[in-house]
């Protein structure tokens, strides 16, 4: 007999015997490839049945004009089978929206180019559905062929995500439903929401599953479920049992003992559970997103807040795949539950000997992006316009002084995304920023005072990028500057030089000063560093950068993610066994405000 997964009622059948999905959420694109077995093991040492996982868009599409990549790290099928071989079952949200504190939600930053498709994010606008059509033609057979009705792991799909917390277009959700049958997919479908009516208004689909997510008061949530819809299965999409943390704000954490008994009370009531996180994993790169709750939101909210590197998320898995009392807790519950003992998990990880590695050679930022081609246009351009999905791009623009002279007045940053520093005639005059998470960086909507008083003046605008805004109203988040006022006039005239910080970028190092990054003393404290070490066994690691302002880290090319020890909380990052090699290492230093002269391999977290 073949393996069906089906619903009857208010009950899921699998093999025709009912059954309670017992799931972790686990991104591949949030772990090295050479450990997503490790992570799938430890999910079923917990005791679970199922993985579940988005698909995140624009990890495979970073840049227009390229096909999507699915191999190496990508490779969604490979994630899939072997999630399938290890014995679990396998739940897939492809999006094409998944919030999920990843940039931009998961669509591609080049999405934002398109006017008519940005300005219609996540609704039934035919210029919006094209990119979703042409995407989905080559994602969704990938999970067709891996259904169970097929051979395969996957048991159920979501239409897009939560959409009742965002919009009220039933033809676009429809349209994600009938893409999805169109293109193959006949297991199951479903949404997730929050358990409110006005959620479950926006965000269900007639003939589909609906599913909730919350993370406490889970009796209350799944009644509200229930009233909407009375005679289907009760399933919790997303068991919040942690959380996420912003830059310059506090770290969360949940406790196990509560987060335990929330589950228990949902399994023994018969429902379905997946958390998020199982194991969270980490934000590498370039690709955490942020929040955006401001003024004009209820209640006044804090503005602008990116993302961490670390989506550790407190979930019973930890980061670095550490076994928390949560999945000791977690575990527990589930054996008690199902009566069966859970496999045991993976060894625990090798950890590096912890030491100081000194950097050996530093180039000054400015004369880093001296030496890239350079873009001119009359008004200041997007990232997005530029080609660069994140990174650093430097305005220029000249002006020349006139007979009387200018008064001294203030330059605007409008649309300022996300972090600047301003130089006039080669002298330092200040830095604004999106967020305060960084006391160097003054508020955005302030101006800085500047004068013009050489023959030509020269102004210099370094732009750093931060995670796009990934949930809430504020999801079209380019980034740059959209104007510079000099007073009320407009300046126009620019010169743009940006580096593509999602790959590390061609650096020539014949060029360095053999110097440590102090020794450099460069005006604004931008620079790129390098540093060699050579190791005789591999294992994990934990960068911390003390003396060090904010930036990013390469690791043998791979980026770790950005640091920020002037924000935190977060002050390591999470340098994973397989990024390292047996012999000699090569870590790169993307330093924007303020460089250190050494970089510590620890062996322990700090996420604050
Ligand atoms: C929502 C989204 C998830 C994630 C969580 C918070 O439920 O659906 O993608 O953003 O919030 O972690």
């Amino acid at each position: 007999m073949t393996d069906t997964f089906t619903v009857s009622g208010q009950v899921f059948l699998r093999d025709g015997a009912p059954h309670q999905i017992i799931s972790g959420a686990v991104h591949y694109f949030r772990i090295p490839r050479a450990l997503w077995e490790d992570r799938l093991r430890r999910l079923l040492a917990m005791g679970a049945n199922t993985v579940e996982t988005y698909v995140a868009w624009n990890f495979h599409a970073p840049h227009a004009g390229a096909a999507p990549d699915f191999t190496a790290g990508a490779d969604l099928g490979a994630y899939i089978d072997l999630a399938g071989e290890l014995g679990l079952d396998v739940i897939v949200r492809p999006g094409p929206y998944i919030c999920a504190e990843w940039d931009l939600g998961g669509f591609p930053s080049w999405l934002l180019t398109d006017d008519a498709a940005a300005g219609a994010l996540r609704t039934s606008d035919p210029a919006y559905l094209a990119h979703v059509d042409e995407w989905f033609d080559v994602l969704i057979p990938i999970i067709a062929e891996r259904q169970l009705t097929r051979g395969g792991p996957v048991i159920a799909v979501q239409a897009e995500n939560e959409y009742g917390s965002y919009g009220n277009d039933a033809a676009y959700l429809r349209a994600m439903a009938d893409g999805l049958r169109a293109r193959g997919i006949d297991v199951l479908l479903f949404t997730s929401d929050g358990p409110e009516p006005l959620m479950l208004a926006g965000g269900t689909v007639p003939g589909l599953l609906a599913t909730a997510n919350f993370g406490s008061r889970q009796a209350e949530a799944f009644a509200e479920l229930a009233r909407a819809r009375p005679d289907q299965p009760g399933m919790c999409m997303e068991f919040w049992n942690g959380w996420f943390d912003h830059w310059g704000a506090r770290h969360h954490t949940r406790d196990a003992a509560s987060a335990a008994e929330e589950l228990a009370g949902m399994l023994a009531d018969g429902r379905s559970v997946n958390f998020y996180m199982a194991h969270g994993g980490t934000n590498f790169g370039v690709w955490a997103g942020a929040n955006c709750h401001d003024a004009e939101d209820a209640g006044a909210g804090p503005g602008y807040q990116p993302t961490i590197t670390s989506y550790d998320y407190d979930a019973p898995i930890a980061e670095d795949g550490a076994l928390t009392a949560k999945f000791e807790a977690f575990r527990d519950v589930i054996a008690a539950h199902t009566g069966r003992t859970p496999p045991a998990p993976p060894s625990a990880p090798v950890r590096l000997a912890p030491r100081t590695v000194e950097v050996q050679a530093s180039l000054d930022l400015g004369a880093v992006l001296d030496g890239v081609p350079t873009v001119s246009a009359p008004t200041p351009r997007s990232f997005e316009r530029l080609g660069i999905h994140h990174g650093v791009v430097r305005y220029v623009t000249t002006v020349p002084s006139t007979t009387p002279p200018i008064p001294a007045a203030d330059l605007h940053l409008d649309g300022l995304a996300d972090l600047a520093t301003v130089m006039v005639n080669g002298a330092l005059v200040g830095r604004l920023g999106r967020t305060q998470a960084d006391p160097a960086y003054g508020p955005a909507g302030d101006g800085l005072r500047i004068e013009l008083d050489q023959p030509v003046n020269t102004i210099e605008i370094t732009v750093t990028s931060l995670g796009r805004v990934n949930f809430g109203r504020h999801l079209r988040d380019p980034k740059g500057l959209a104007a510079v006022r000099f007073s009320h006039q407009h300046l126009f005239g620019w010169e743009h030089a940006g580096l593509d910080l999602t790959t590390l970028p061609e650096l020539d190092w014949s060029a360095a000063e053999p110097t440590t990054a102090v020794g450099l003393e460069p005006v604004t404290g931008a620079g790129v560093h390098r540093a060699e070490l050579d190791l005789t066994e591999v294992g994990d690691g934990y960068l911390a950068l003390p003396g060090w302002r904010e930036g990013y880290v390469f690791l043998n090319g791979f980026n770790l993610g950005r640091y920020w020890n002037a924000a935190g909380p977060q002050r390591t990052l999470y340098a994973p066994a397989p990024c390292w090699r047996v012999g000699s290492n090569e870590l790169v230093v993307v330093e924007f405000s303020g460089a250190g002269d050494s970089i510590e391999i620890r062996q322990d977290a700090d996420l604050g």
